[in-house]
């Protein structure tokens, strides 16, 4: 087994960034790996209109450090009072390439989100017309529905009929965490992608929670059981155009992680590739990194591969630091609890 694993330059399809302290602190450990990312709009306040994601692209494009190279693919907040022709101009203009949709009080920053989802059909319509895809954070946020189940009650509850009423309208099934979410996003044709994150191919519940609780494995939608997890590894590393990566690396501070009431996210932007790597390794998968990492993405959105290529070399264990230090505070970087060998050169 050769010890180099050459890919394309692989893209993140989905990403939190935040803004101010925090984005200039976290968007090196990104664009060292990534060409392109598919930026989350869940700012306080969101990022509604086109004018507000034209801003915030220039401020990440100003937090780059000049001798990186990475394009940030912007996404709208999707509301209530979302105006189909201001997504219409964003998109035309090439600025957008995603509308996010967040049911209200799913994860964070996701207040205001979607409601009623009767309120936003003129939307989907449009976006059917124009092609542009739909993000969606699958879960459904009803206080007698089990957080567990919220994935698979959203799927046949809301983004089935939704895809019924809205034929062409394209749509990315978003870190998609159970069996259920696999099954419905391989069964959709063409129109229908889903994102799986680093963090999900390692973890299961018992890691959050067995042995003391673990806040920095907690995220949404949160980890499920092992066959969940199982699952979602078989479909990354199947070479299935359907799946791709969107690590949703969402840092936040510790202090904020290891609280009474702790925020939802794992930041893996640090050491992603050493750990899909060993991932893809131990499922003797190395061959179908580059689909999931680099090539399905840009084929679900329309968008040309990378040129540049990005090389692995399998090596003693690569050593990452524990915490990453940004102006608003230190954030823990996801520890996948197994040695990781694949360094990128
Ligand atoms: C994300 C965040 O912190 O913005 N958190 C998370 O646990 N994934 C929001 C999200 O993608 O749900
Ligand atoms: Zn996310």
């Amino acid at each position: 087994m050769s010890d180099t694993l050459t890919l394309r330059r692989p893209d993140d399809w989905h990403l939190h960034l935040r803004d101010g302290a925090m984005l200039a602190g976290v968007l090196p450990e990104t664009a060292r790996h990534f060409a392109r990312a598919i930026i989350m709009p869940n700012l306080v306040p969101p990022v509604v209109r086109g004018s507000d994601a034209a801003a915030y692209r220039e401020r990440i494009l100003a937090a780059l450090p000049d001798d990186m190279s990475f394009e940030p693919l912007m996404t709208l907040y999707l509301t209530e009072d979302t105006d189909p022709d201001d997504v219409a101009a964003s998109h035309a203009s090439g600025l957008i390439k995603a509308i996010k949709l967040y049911p209200a009080g799913a994860t964070t920053n996701s207040a205001s989100g979607v409601r009623n989802f009767d309120h936003v059909r003129p939307v989907l319509e449009r976006m059917a017309d124009i092609g542009l895809p739909l993000c969606v954070h699958g879960e459904v946020t009803d206080s007698d529905i089990d957080i567990f189940d919220r994935e698979a009650v959203f799927i046949d509850r809301i983004l089935d009929p939704i895809r019924r009423k809205t034929p062409g309208l394209r749509v990315v099934m978003e870190h998609i965490t159970t069996q259920e979410g696999v099954a419905y996003a391989g069964s959709g044709g063409d129109d229908l992608g889903a994102t799986i994150t680093t963090h999900h191919l390692v973890i299961n519940r018992n890691d959050i929670l067995v042995g003391g609780i673990k806040p920095h494995y907690y995220c949404l939608p949160v980890a499920k059981r092992e066959e969940h997890r199982l699952a979602l590894r078989a479909a990354a590393t199947s070479g299935d155009p359907t799946y791709f990566l969107g690590t949703d690396s969402a840092p936040h501070v510790d202090a904020l992680k290891e609280h009474a009431c702790g925020c939802a996210g794992c930041f893996t932007a640090t050491n992603t590739m050493s750990i899909l790597a060993e991932v893809f390794e131990q499922d003797g998968a190395l061959d179908k990194l580059e689909r999931f990492a680099s090539l399905h993405g840009p084929r679900f959105y329309g968008l040309p591969v990378n040129d540049e290529t990005m090389v692995l070399t399998k090596g003693d264990p690569v050593v990452y630091p524990e915490k990453l230090d940004t102006g608003d505070g230190p954030v823990t970087v996801f520890d996948p609890k197994m040695p990781l060998h694949w360094r990128v050169s």
